[in-house]
């Protein structure tokens, strides 16, 4: 079928299945779950409940579909996914499992709609999709292999010891069980962990930030104990780690992955806003950026709800001492003033300033950041109000990570109105004219 046959077709029917959004995305899960319960090992359940997943996978597939003439031009996205797919060790010869019950999914959504022709089209450009993102992953395995000490799929690590960075937050010192060297990462990278609890029927997988910097003799990750609201269902893995993960404890690790990371070489200024725990990726950074004796400057910004609950605290005074390394730290509920706070690093923006403001950007920030780099992590409505602040300050060349499904950073606007040709999910159905007959 030729290309702009196959876009034609895809244009005319995506609207319908985005119209029906977590019905059609829901569908498509419990198809693919029901045929193939192999699979409840590899997904979340909790971003099963909250759809979050699904709405990831149907925001992916609108994407790709929609603006499959430019596929190349989607590569961070793509580079995104590839890199989740590759923690939790997505196989190319699932592709298949998953297209049919894509397929299966869109035929039922489309009724009528779904002639063979259009069924067609859908299973080009899935095929297509599928063989950018076999790609990628093809060659992150490759790269992760090919490292002293690499692995494929997940390899047994101890964990050596435990600390506790805060009331609810862990650090998991972990190195593995055969003795082998540690491949070095990116810091930015997280690894994932397959635990298997006695109370729950299938393995979890879940990824946390590496929390320290490469080359060290472990791999660090820091984890927050899960709350649970209302009659949810309390949270896993985090929680079995707290309570019955400790010195000696075996996990099983997937090797380093993730796009979240600092340009190799960069010298120009940094910014990183954390918000709570999304401090992890950037120890990474900050630490290899110590341990280089790095000159660049950078600004740290951590959001935390009071001193007592900002895990790293006294390292983060400690890192700030370095030239050119600002840290400051915003708390809900302003600390009393001690001997220990030393002179600038807690005063004066730490003093009860409450959640990150534009006078704090326009305080904080160098006057000119061209060229600057704006890194953010944290909760997805902390997320959602530094790109509001970013955007007023015309700054939108921000990354962003989520510690879940990802949104597209567009979708972070909190007030944007949606383009009138857009599907809910934040992607323009760009209504592409039918070809002459
Ligand atoms: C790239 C990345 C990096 C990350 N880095 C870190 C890190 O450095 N540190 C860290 O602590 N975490 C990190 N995370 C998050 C981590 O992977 C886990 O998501 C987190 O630990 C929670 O997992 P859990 O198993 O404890 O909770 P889950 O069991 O996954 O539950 C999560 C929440 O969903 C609720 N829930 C569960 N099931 C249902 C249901 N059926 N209905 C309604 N609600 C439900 C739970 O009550 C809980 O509030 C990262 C995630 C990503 C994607
Ligand atoms: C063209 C095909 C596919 C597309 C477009 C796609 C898209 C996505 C997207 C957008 C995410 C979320 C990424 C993020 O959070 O940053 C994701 C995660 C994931 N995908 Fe895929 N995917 C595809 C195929 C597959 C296949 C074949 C598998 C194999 C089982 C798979 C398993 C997963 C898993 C396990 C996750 C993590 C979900 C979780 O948190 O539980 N995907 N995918």
């Amino acid at each position: 079928m030729e290309h702009a046959r196959i876009l034609a077709l895809i244009h005319q029917t995506a609207p319908v299945l985005v119209a029906a959004g977590d019905h059609f995305t829901q569908g498509f899960y419990k198809h693919l779950l029901t045929s193939h319960p192999a699979l409840h090992h590899t997904f979340n359940p909790a971003n099963q409940a909250s759809g979050a997943q699904a709405r990831s996978l149907l925001d992916a597939i609108v994407l790709f579909v929609t603006r499959y003439d430019e596929l190349e031009t989607l590569g961070d996205e793509a580079r995104r996914i590839a890199a989740k797919h590759v923690s939790v060790d997505v196989q190319p010869g699932q592709y298949a499992a998953v297209g049919a019950s894509l397929l299966a999914t869109i035929q039922a959504g489309l009724g009528a709609a779904a002639t063979p022709e259009v069924m067609l089209a859908w299973e080009l450009a899935y095929g297509r999709i599928a063989g950018v993102l076999v790609g990628l992953e093809a060659a992150t395995y490759q790269q992760q292999q090919a490292q002293s000490g690499g692995w494929a799929g997940f390899k047994h690590f101890v964990v050596a010891r435990v600390e506790a960075e805060s009331p609810d937050v862990r650090s998991f010192y972990l190195v593995p069980q055969d003795g082998a060297p540690l491949p070095a990462y990116r810091p930015g990278q997280f690894i994932s962990l397959a635990v298997n609890l006695p109370y729950f029927p299938y393995r979890q997988l879940r990824q946390y930030s590496l929390s320290d910097a490469p080359h060290q003799p472990y791999y660090r990750i820091t984890v927050k104990r899960g709350a649970r609201t209302g009659d949810a269902p309390a949270a896993l893995v985090s929680n079995y780690l707290h309570d019955a993960v400790g010195a000696g404890s075996v996990v099983a690790v997937h090797a380093p992955a993730g796009e979240f990371c600092l340009a190799p070489g960069a010298t120009v200024p940094l910014v990183l806003l954390a918000g709570g725990l999304g401090i992890t990726p950037f120890m990474a950074m900050l630490e290899q950026l110590a341990e280089e004796r790095s000159a660049r400057p950078v600004l740290l910004i951590h959001a935390v709800p009071d001193a007592d609950h900002q895990p790293f605290g006294r390292r983060l005074r400690e890192l700030a001492q370095r030239p050119g390394v600002r840290v400051r730290s915003l708390y809900q509920v302003a600390p009393e003033p001690t001997a220990a706070d030393g002179p600038g690093l807690l005063r004066p923006l730490d003093a009860a300033d409450g959640p990150l403001t534009a006078d704090h950007l326009a305080a904080l920030l160098p006057p000119d950041w061209a060229g600057t780099e704006f890194y953010c992590c944290g909760p997805l409505a902390f997320m959602r109000h530094v790109y509001a602040l970013l955007a007023q300050r015309g700054i939108t060349d921000c990354h962003f990570e989520e510690f879940g499904p990802s949104h597209r950073v567009a979708e972070l606007a909190p007030t944007a109105a949606p383009p009138a040709a857009c599907c809910p999910y934040g992607h323009q159905l760009v209504p592409q004219p039918e070809p002459a007959a």
